[in-house]
């Protein structure tokens, strides 16, 4: 068994929150990471550090680099990095704002909250446009293979990169488009979910299509709806055993191949944008922090 944290291959749950940490100047990152790795449980929370972490533990995590930013035609991906980001995943809003309560007391005084976002799942996997979500995501091995590091040492194997993005949905607009258009936007039908034959280039599936680009770029997505007040969207979550995959997709839908730009970004924009490492899971089913040398 790869020792992946079982929350990354878990299905998407009913209710999730967001935590971005930041790091103190001077703060004691060792013994915050300590407390938490004992603490955390990583069948209900993933946990992820970022590259500027890993470089103030003086580790370097072989793969694990900065978020690039870029920009297309009319649009923009702005990176955004964090130290540390956990995915606390739940059923219960209450218990989730316990938990992390429970998290930042143990992250503290060396970390700080830095944002906050509150997800959840729309019937079965739908982003709030009605769109199903995860379709074409790799299963079983083939998950752990898109997901998770192999044969990169003790302390590697089983890890992950994830990448994620807040998008912010305008979905006055995207209600505004004739309904054809709509599934043109996405490359499939609402109604079925399935695949359209005539989908237009800028069709979001036939930007992201994972068996079209060579090498062929798979990633497992658990992103999740997110609304808070009058805002809302998705938050965007793809894990890797590198970034080279989402690189490779978000090169495409940013128009940087063909001039083409995603048709998503008619109606929704990424306001953040940071990629994590997140650690195996050692024999004892704790976060496994020894390529930090923890
Ligand atoms: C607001 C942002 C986004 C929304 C609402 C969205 C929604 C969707 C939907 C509805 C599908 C079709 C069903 C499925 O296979 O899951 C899909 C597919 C996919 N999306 Fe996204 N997506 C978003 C952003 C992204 C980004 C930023 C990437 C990567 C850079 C991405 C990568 C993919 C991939 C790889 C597929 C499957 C393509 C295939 O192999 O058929 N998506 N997305």
């Amino acid at each position: 068994m790869t020792p992946v944290q079982p929350g990354i291959l878990a299905p998407v749950p009913r209710l999730a929150r967001y935590l971005s940490l930041e790091l103190v100047p001077g703060g004691d990152a060792r013994e915050a990471l300590r407390r938490l790795a004992a603490g955390v449980e990583p069948a209900s929370t993933v946990l992820g550090l970022g590259r500027s972490l890993a470089l103030a533990l003086g580790r370097a995590v072989p793969g694990l680099r900065d978020f690039p930013g870029r920009s297309g035609a009319g649009i923009e991906v702005p990176s955004t990095p964090g130290a540390l980001w956990c995915w606390l995943r739940g059923a219960d809003r209450g218990e989730l704002v316990h938990r992390t309560r429970t998290i930042e007391a143990a992250a503290a005084p060396a970390f700080v909250t830095a944002a906050i976002v509150d997800a959840f799942q729309y019937e079965a996997s739908r982003d709030l446009t009605g769109y199903e979500d995860g379709t074409e995501n790799p299963q079983g091995d083939d998950a752990v293979a898109a997901a998770a590091l192999d044969g990169a040492g003790p302390g590697l194997d089983g890890s992950s990169f994830v990448a994620v993005q807040q998008w912010l949905h305008d979905l006055e607009r995207f209600a505004r488009l004739p309904p054809a258009e709509q599934d043109a936007t996405f490359g499939r039908r609402r109604l079925d979910n399935q695949e359209m034959d005539d989908a237009p280039p800028s069709a979001h599936v036939r930007r992201t299509a994972q068996e079209s680009f060579d090498p062929e770029a798979f990633v497992l997505r658990r992103s999740m709806p997110w609304a808070d007040g009058a805002r809302a969207g998705l938050v965007f979550v793809a894990f890797g055993r590198s970034f080279d995959a989402f690189e490779a997709q978000m090169r495409r839908m940013a128009g940087e191949e063909d001039g083409i730009t995603d048709a998503l970004f008619r109606f929704t924009r990424p306001l953040t944008g940071a990629y994590f490492w997140c650690p195996p899971v050692a024999h004892d089913g704790r976060l496994d922090l020894r390529a930090l040398g923890l």
